[in-house]
């Protein structure tokens, strides 16, 4: 067996596409950890921010050296970069050996094999949507062993101003319902409890194709299978939201109470510069649709700050959104500009020191709403579907509760993959604590102490 090693950047699009390369890979390559040991080096790179791809280049560079002591090692980039810089990545990188955009993913095996008769640098970044199916026969991967992700639909139509999504992952395609629930179904046989269906924007799955169910119909279908303890999807536009899927939060038991709605900014005046097709007002209004369904939904977010033209007082809008909405969790980001993007060509850019300033504030405001949100299971009892042994602490298990706050706690492993009651004793920054409840379910006194290993 040759080793592969293979770092993913970005989104949970791009970690799908990372274990599907795997999986085609896996009859000639086992996976390695570090680049030193590798014969074949993958880079799934992602461009939704200068950062991300800077990262790329920094890592390439640092990959030099392994090929100057192993010149048959080969190195390839692909993803998001991959699509976007396509044989660009020659000029800078002259000893890279392969290129390749997220629609050729297919590909890889055919051309490992071809650069290995012929050592001459590929590229394919000019290929139509195509969705890689899983391998049909034996085990499936997930995430991990509990929890898997799948694709319903790729690309994007939206074109938000600041966003590099739709040029370099092309427009929206859906796959077959079909398709779909054929991979749900043999993951589950294979043991994965949580899957959670990805799209760029899912709220828009079917809408161009013939004959499609809507989102909230596929979901209904997928959370009927027998085994699937635990649905989830991402991510949802704010304007394609339906009250369709908003019902499906009272309607689908095994649907987890959590919704990823990105709102980008509180001002309305920047919201049209984003081209979001949204009001703060109108977004609000779906969170109070939310609340009023399912009241203890968990709401996650995405937020940019300093896009160009934002003003102080539209920023303070965007806090003042915080306050309002109370999110369990945000992502928040400074605007970074994208080559061929409508809003890198804007004139009014806000400077960079501004929008640290503006970030740290966002994130100080989140710090003691998340916390406040968290604290209110402290004392409380709930379900946590456990799905390993805790990064920061190898004594303990960690799990997700059903709006997907991460809680620790101490276990044996055994546990794995099963949901339990645990009892929240306490509520840290960006995670819960607690311990398992007895049989009785009352005093949340330890049945177990056991420490893993
Ligand atoms: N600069 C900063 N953040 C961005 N995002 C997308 N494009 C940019 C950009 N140019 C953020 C958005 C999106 C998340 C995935 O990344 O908030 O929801
Ligand atoms: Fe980018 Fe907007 Fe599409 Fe999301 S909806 S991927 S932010 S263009």
């Amino acid at each position: 067996m040759k080793r592969l090693y293979i770092a993913t950047f970005g989104c949970q699009m791009n970690e799908y596409d990372s274990i599907r390369i795997e999986e085609l890979l896996s009859d000639n390559y086992k996976k390695v950890f570090e680049p030193k040991d590798a014969d074949l080096i993958i880079l799934n790179t992602c461009a939704i921010r200068e950062k991300a791809e800077h990262k790329v280049y920094s890592l390439l560079g640092r990959f030099k050296h392994l090929k100057k002591k192993n010149p048959s090692l080969i190195l390839a980039v692909g993803g998001c970069v991959a699509q976007q810089r396509g044989e660009e990545f020659f000029e800078r990188f002259p000893y890279l050996d392969i290129v390749f955009g997220p629609h050729a993913i297919f590909k890889l095996p055919e051309l490992i094999k071809t650069l290995e008769i012929n050592r001459k640098h590929l590229c394919i970044n000019n290929l139509e949507p195509h969705f890689v199916i899983p391998r049909a026969r034996g085990q499936l991967w997930g995430i991990d062993s509990v929890r898997a992700y799948v694709t319903v639909m790729q690309g994007c139509d939206n074109f938000c101003t600041y966003c590099i999504v739709p040029y370099v992952r092309g427009r929206e395609a859906s796959r077959p319902p079909g398709d779909i629930i054929d991979e749900v179904r043999l993951l589950v046989a294979s043991g994965i409890k949580e899957i959670t269906l990805l799209g760029q924007n899912v709220n828009s799955y079917g809408k161009k194709e013939q004959g499609f169910p809507s989102f909230a119909q596929l979901l209904k279908e997928v959370s009927k299978i027998k085994g699937l303890k635990r649905l989830r999807f991402t991510t949802s536009h704010p304007k394609d939201l339906s009250p369709d899927l908003i019902e499906c939060f009272s309607q689908i038991d095994n649907l987890c109470p959590h919704i990823h709605l990105p709102v980008q900014a509180g001002s309305n005046k920047v919201l049209r510069a984003m081209n979001r097709h949204y009001t703060r007002e109108k977004y609000l209004e779906l969170v109070s649709d939310l609340r009023s369904v399912c009241p203890d939904i968990s709401l996650t977010t995405d937020l940019i700050v300093g896009f160009p033209g934002e003003t102080q007082e539209d920023f303070e809008q965007t806090l003042s959104l915080l306050e309002e909405v109370k999110f369990d969790q945000i992502f928040a980001f400074k605007y970074s500009p994208r080559p061929g993007t409508k809003a890198a060509k804007m004139s009014n850019q806000v400077p960079e020191l501004e929008k640290k300033k503006r970030l740290a504030k966002v994130l100080e405001l989140q710090d003691k709403i998340g916390l406040q949100r968290l604290s209110r299971f402290v004392g409380k009892n709930i379900k946590v579907l456990v799905d390993g042994v805790s990064k920061s602490n190898p004594k303990q298990l960690c799990g997700r509760s059903p709006g997907n706050h991460v809680v620790n706690f101490v276990g044996t492993k055994d546990l794995i993959g099963k949901e339990i009651d645990i009892y929240i004793e306490h509520a840290c920054q960006h995670s819960l604590k607690g311990r398992i409840l007895d049989k009785k379910g009352t005093g949340g006194e330890f049945i177990q102490e056991v420490v893993n290993g």
